[in-house]
């Protein structure tokens, strides 16, 4: 009958667990449980399998494999509470701020794994890719319907803004992009440089601080004061390699930022 209903996983289980309920190790109720758990394990795998494939995401991350002590600027409860996933339910967004390694790609990734795993549909970018591809349907006249796929994933990754600039009308695509996505999809956003930085950038004061605000509206901002975790064996050159190193103790305080 499993096999007729397609529930390989719970097929599967089935002879295990049969044994274990006739030796009176599982209930009745413990049995059920134990079975249909093991159809559902499969079924978010494979929803996990496939949305990785769509969903260009570089890697699997996982919040189990950050280690919180490395990075104690960070709240942990924060980030607990984010990874239940309600701000997807609220279409809120969140935005990682801080310097190269520090792990904002790390939980921007983790974020959207356990939102693949819970079924929700995710695509990753960087800006620069996002932003080229953007360009391309422009130019193919396809912008409508790229901006609508766009617009459809439950959670999008916009990850690295601020590395490469992106010229004027890139930017104005991205803009138009974040505008579909507003009340209506979350996205989530990492920079390694500060909002007020984000004109540059985008290439224009007056629409990035038209996107800040409608990104900042329903958001959550984690802001990463610390160590490179990639620089970790070598903190002597990493706080050389700093701008403002003979000012920086080794895990500052996070500054003051805006809460929405
Ligand atoms: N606190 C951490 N615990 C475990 N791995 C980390 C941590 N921070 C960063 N990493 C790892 O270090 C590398 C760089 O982190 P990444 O998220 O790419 O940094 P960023 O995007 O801020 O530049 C990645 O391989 C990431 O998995
Ligand atoms: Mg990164």
């Amino acid at each position: 009958m499993l096999a007729d209903l397609k529930l390989p996983g719970a097929l599967e289980a089935a002879d295990q667990v049969l044994s274990e309920a006739d030796s009176g190790s599982l209930t009745a109720g413990e049995a059920i449980h134990k079975l249909l758990g093991a159809q559902i394990s499969l079924r978010n795998n494979r929803r996990l399998q496939a949305a990785m494939r769509s969903s260009r995401l570089p890697a699997v991350k996982t919040f189990d494999q950050f280690d919180f002590s490395f990075q104690p600027s960070i709240k942990r409860e924060q980030i607990d509470s984010l990874a239940e996933l309600g701000f997807l339910e609220r279409k809120e967004n969140v935005v990682l701020l801080g310097p190269p390694g520090v792990g904002k790609t790390h939980l921007a990734i983790s974020l959207a794994t356990a939102a693949a795993q819970h079924g929700r549909r995710v695509y990753y970018s960087t800006l620069a890719d996002l932003v080229t591809s953007l360009e391309e349907a422009q130019a193919a006249g396809t912008l409508k319907r790229r901006l609508t796929v766009l617009s459809h994933p439950s959670l999008l990754v916009v990850d690295e803004i601020g590395y490469l600039p992106v010229s004027q009308s890139g930017a104005v695509l991205f803009f138009q992009l974040m505008g579909r996505r507003y009340e209506h999809a979350s996205t989530v956003l990492t920079s390694n440089k500060g909002f007020e930085e984000w004109g540059q950038v985008l290439g224009d004061d007056v629409m990035a601080a038209a996107l800040i605000d409608r990104v900042l509206h329903h958001c959550h901002i984690v802001n990463i004061r610390g160590n490179s975790y990639r620089m970790r064996e070598h903190s002597d050159l990493w706080r050389t390699l700093q701008p403002d190193a003979e000012h920086r103790s080794p895990n500052p305080e996070p500054s003051e930022v805006p809460s929405s």
